[in-house]
Protein backbone atom coordinates (compact mmCIF):
# COMPACT_ATOMS: atom_id res chain seq x y z
CA UNK A 1 0.00 0.00 0.00
CA UNK A 2 1.56 3.60 -0.88
CA UNK A 3 -0.60 5.19 1.21
CA UNK A 4 2.06 4.23 3.91
CA UNK A 5 5.35 6.53 4.21
CA UNK A 6 8.33 4.90 5.58
CA UNK A 7 10.40 8.14 7.24
CA UNK A 8 13.98 6.97 8.09
CA UNK A 9 15.28 8.56 11.29
CA UNK A 10 18.74 10.36 9.71
CA UNK A 11 19.40 10.52 14.10
CA UNK A 12 21.26 7.02 13.08
CA UNK A 13 22.88 7.85 10.53
CA UNK A 14 26.23 8.23 10.24
CA UNK A 15 26.53 12.02 10.29
CA UNK A 16 30.63 12.04 8.86
CA UNK A 17 28.57 10.86 5.29
CA UNK A 18 25.29 12.47 6.05
CA UNK A 19 24.34 13.36 2.44
CA UNK A 20 25.51 9.97 0.66
CA UNK A 21 23.39 8.54 3.64
CA UNK A 22 20.29 10.26 3.09
CA UNK A 23 20.87 9.53 -1.15
CA UNK A 24 20.96 5.72 -0.13
CA UNK A 25 17.89 5.62 1.99
CA UNK A 26 16.26 7.00 -0.58
CA UNK A 27 17.74 4.95 -3.65
CA UNK A 28 16.64 2.04 -0.86
CA UNK A 29 12.93 3.23 -0.96
CA UNK A 30 12.29 5.45 1.77
CA UNK A 31 9.18 8.28 1.42
CA UNK A 32 10.27 11.23 3.67
CA UNK A 33 13.76 12.05 5.43
CA UNK A 34 12.62 12.30 9.28
CA UNK A 35 15.12 15.20 10.80
CA UNK A 36 15.25 15.15 14.34
CA UNK A 37 16.21 18.49 16.04
CA UNK A 38 17.23 18.38 19.61
CA UNK A 39 18.18 21.41 21.90
CA UNK A 40 20.08 19.87 25.08
CA UNK A 41 17.29 21.50 26.88
CA UNK A 42 13.33 20.22 26.04
CA UNK A 43 15.36 17.01 25.56
CA UNK A 44 18.30 15.70 26.71
CA UNK A 45 20.53 15.81 23.56
CA UNK A 46 21.47 18.29 21.30
CA UNK A 47 21.24 17.20 17.10
CA UNK A 48 20.89 19.55 14.14
CA UNK A 49 19.70 22.38 12.88
CA UNK A 50 18.67 24.57 9.88
CA UNK A 51 21.98 24.48 8.20
CA UNK A 52 22.22 20.90 8.01
CA UNK A 53 18.38 20.24 6.43
CA UNK A 54 19.95 23.34 3.62
CA UNK A 55 22.71 21.51 2.92
CA UNK A 56 20.95 18.75 2.11
CA UNK A 57 18.66 20.63 -0.15
CA UNK A 58 21.30 22.10 -1.98
CA UNK A 59 23.38 18.40 -2.09
CA UNK A 60 20.16 17.55 -4.58
CA UNK A 61 17.92 15.90 -1.60
CA UNK A 62 14.00 16.63 -3.53
CA UNK A 63 12.35 14.19 -1.10
CA UNK A 64 10.23 15.76 1.67
CA UNK A 65 11.81 16.75 4.67
CA UNK A 66 10.18 15.57 8.03
CA UNK A 67 11.67 18.32 10.72
CA UNK A 68 10.57 16.85 14.16
CA UNK A 69 11.55 19.78 17.06
CA UNK A 70 12.42 18.58 20.14
CA UNK A 71 13.29 22.12 21.25
CA UNK A 72 11.78 25.18 23.28
CA UNK A 73 11.24 27.49 22.38
CA UNK A 74 10.04 26.74 19.28
CA UNK A 75 8.68 29.86 17.13
CA UNK A 76 12.25 31.71 16.75
CA UNK A 77 13.58 28.49 14.67
CA UNK A 78 10.63 28.26 12.38
CA UNK A 79 11.23 30.47 9.88
CA UNK A 80 14.71 29.22 9.85
CA UNK A 81 14.01 25.60 8.87
CA UNK A 82 10.95 26.29 6.46
CA UNK A 83 13.66 28.47 4.31
CA UNK A 84 16.32 25.88 4.88
CA UNK A 85 13.47 23.83 3.26
CA UNK A 86 11.70 21.78 5.69
CA UNK A 87 8.67 19.93 4.35
CA UNK A 88 6.68 19.33 7.56
CA UNK A 89 7.48 20.60 10.92
CA UNK A 90 6.39 19.38 13.97
CA UNK A 91 6.61 20.62 17.42
CA UNK A 92 5.75 19.35 21.24
CA UNK A 93 2.89 21.37 22.94
CA UNK A 94 4.42 21.79 25.82
CA UNK A 95 7.20 23.69 24.05
CA UNK A 96 4.84 26.27 22.64
CA UNK A 97 3.02 28.85 25.03
CA UNK A 98 0.81 28.96 21.78
CA UNK A 99 -0.16 26.47 19.97
CA UNK A 100 -2.33 27.68 17.52
CA UNK A 101 0.00 30.77 17.08
CA UNK A 102 3.11 28.00 16.35
CA UNK A 103 0.40 25.89 13.80
CA UNK A 104 -0.25 28.95 12.27
CA UNK A 105 3.39 30.42 11.48
CA UNK A 106 4.27 26.92 10.13
CA UNK A 107 1.62 27.26 8.19
CA UNK A 108 2.55 30.45 6.81
CA UNK A 109 5.93 29.86 6.35
CA UNK A 110 4.44 27.37 3.83
CA UNK A 111 5.19 23.66 5.62
CA UNK A 112 3.03 21.25 6.51
CA UNK A 113 2.29 21.36 10.95
CA UNK A 114 1.84 19.07 13.11
CA UNK A 115 1.92 18.52 16.72
CA UNK A 116 3.78 15.73 18.71
CA UNK A 117 3.01 13.82 21.44
CA UNK A 118 5.00 12.42 24.39
CA UNK A 119 4.24 8.56 25.50
CA UNK A 120 2.47 10.22 28.31
CA UNK A 121 0.93 13.78 27.00
CA UNK A 122 -2.63 13.86 26.64
CA UNK A 123 -4.12 14.14 23.70
CA UNK A 124 -6.36 16.68 24.83
CA UNK A 125 -4.14 19.67 22.68
CA UNK A 126 -5.65 18.87 19.64
CA UNK A 127 -8.87 19.76 20.44
CA UNK A 128 -9.40 22.79 18.63
CA UNK A 129 -7.08 22.90 16.47
CA UNK A 130 -7.53 19.54 14.50
CA UNK A 131 -8.38 21.67 11.35
CA UNK A 132 -4.76 23.43 11.60
CA UNK A 133 -2.52 19.67 11.90
CA UNK A 134 -1.63 17.95 9.09
CA UNK A 135 0.26 15.88 10.76
CA UNK A 136 -0.39 14.23 14.18
CA UNK A 137 2.90 12.41 15.61
CA UNK A 138 2.85 10.20 17.84
CA UNK A 139 6.01 9.33 20.32
CA UNK A 140 6.06 5.34 21.01
CA UNK A 141 9.69 6.33 23.12
CA UNK A 142 10.39 9.01 25.37
CA UNK A 143 12.52 11.70 23.09
CA UNK A 144 16.20 12.23 22.88
CA UNK A 145 17.55 9.05 21.95
CA UNK A 146 17.85 6.65 19.18
CA UNK A 147 17.33 3.01 19.90
CA UNK A 148 14.81 2.80 22.53
CA UNK A 149 12.06 0.03 22.87
CA UNK A 150 8.72 1.00 21.53
CA UNK A 151 5.95 1.59 24.39
CA UNK A 152 3.17 -1.10 23.77
CA UNK A 153 0.25 1.58 25.06
CA UNK A 154 1.34 3.50 22.25
CA UNK A 155 -1.24 1.19 20.53
CA UNK A 156 -4.16 2.15 22.17
CA UNK A 157 -3.53 5.90 22.49
CA UNK A 158 -3.02 5.49 18.20
CA UNK A 159 -6.54 4.22 18.10
CA UNK A 160 -8.02 6.72 19.52
CA UNK A 161 -6.51 9.24 17.47
CA UNK A 162 -7.26 7.66 14.32
CA UNK A 163 -10.64 7.83 15.94
CA UNK A 164 -10.55 11.73 16.20
CA UNK A 165 -8.90 11.60 12.77
CA UNK A 166 -11.38 9.77 10.96
CA UNK A 167 -14.48 12.16 12.87
CA UNK A 168 -12.21 14.93 11.42
CA UNK A 169 -12.71 14.20 7.68
CA UNK A 170 -9.55 15.12 7.15
CA UNK A 171 -6.73 13.72 5.34
CA UNK A 172 -4.82 13.81 8.79
CA UNK A 173 -0.92 12.19 8.38
CA UNK A 174 -0.57 9.13 12.06
CA UNK A 175 2.99 9.57 12.11
CA UNK A 176 4.79 6.85 14.88
CA UNK A 177 7.87 7.76 16.44
CA UNK A 178 10.46 5.20 18.44
CA UNK A 179 11.09 1.64 18.17
CA UNK A 180 9.46 1.14 14.85
CA UNK A 181 10.97 -2.32 13.59
CA UNK A 182 9.97 -4.43 11.28
CA UNK A 183 8.21 -7.11 13.45
CA UNK A 184 6.01 -4.34 15.09
CA UNK A 185 4.86 -2.44 11.98
CA UNK A 186 2.31 -4.67 11.13
CA UNK A 187 0.68 -4.05 14.86
CA UNK A 188 1.64 0.39 14.37
CA UNK A 189 -0.49 0.18 11.82
CA UNK A 190 -3.55 -1.93 12.46
CA UNK A 191 -3.65 0.67 14.96
CA UNK A 192 -4.21 3.60 12.42
CA UNK A 193 -0.82 4.69 11.85
CA UNK A 194 0.33 5.53 8.63
CA UNK A 195 3.61 7.07 8.32
CA UNK A 196 6.56 5.47 9.96
CA UNK A 197 9.24 6.64 11.50
CA UNK A 198 12.23 4.30 12.10
CA UNK A 199 16.34 5.02 12.87
CA UNK A 200 18.04 2.19 13.94
CA UNK A 201 15.69 -0.35 12.17
CA UNK A 202 17.07 1.06 8.95
CA UNK A 203 20.28 2.54 9.89
CA UNK A 204 21.56 -0.13 11.85
CA UNK A 205 21.45 -2.90 9.00
CA UNK A 206 23.50 -2.93 6.11
CA UNK A 207 21.28 -3.21 3.34
CA UNK A 208 18.50 -0.44 3.57
CA UNK A 209 16.52 -1.33 0.97
CA UNK A 210 16.23 -5.32 2.54
CA UNK A 211 14.53 -3.64 5.82
CA UNK A 212 12.11 -0.93 3.93
CA UNK A 213 11.16 -3.45 1.89
CA UNK A 214 10.99 -6.10 4.73
CA UNK A 215 8.53 -2.92 6.16
CA UNK A 216 6.53 -2.30 3.23
CA UNK A 217 5.89 -6.52 2.81
CA UNK A 218 4.34 -6.49 6.23
CA UNK A 219 1.91 -3.75 5.34
CA UNK A 220 0.54 -5.06 2.09
C1 LIG B 1 13.72 10.09 19.31
C2 LIG B 1 13.59 10.54 17.88
C3 LIG B 1 13.36 9.43 16.93
C4 LIG B 1 14.48 8.41 16.91
C5 LIG B 1 13.88 7.10 16.53
O1 LIG B 1 13.72 11.21 20.15
O2 LIG B 1 12.51 11.45 17.74
O3 LIG B 1 13.08 9.91 15.63
O4 LIG B 1 15.51 8.72 16.04
O5 LIG B 1 14.88 6.12 16.58
P1 LIG B 1 14.53 4.58 16.65
O6 LIG B 1 13.77 4.22 15.42
O7 LIG B 1 15.87 3.95 16.71
O8 LIG B 1 13.72 4.37 17.90
ZN1 LIG C 1 11.78 11.97 15.68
Amino acid sequence: NNDYLIAPSILSADFARLGEEVDNVLAAGADVVHFDVMDNHFVPNLTIGPMICDALRKHGVTAPIDVHLMVEPVDRIIPDFAKAGASIITFHPEASTHIDRTLQLIKDQGCQAGLVFNPATPLHYLDYVMDKVDVILLMSVNPGFGGQSFIPTTLDKLREVRKRIDVSGRSIRLEVDGGVKVDNIRDIADAGADMFVAGSAIFGQPDYKQVIQAMREQLK
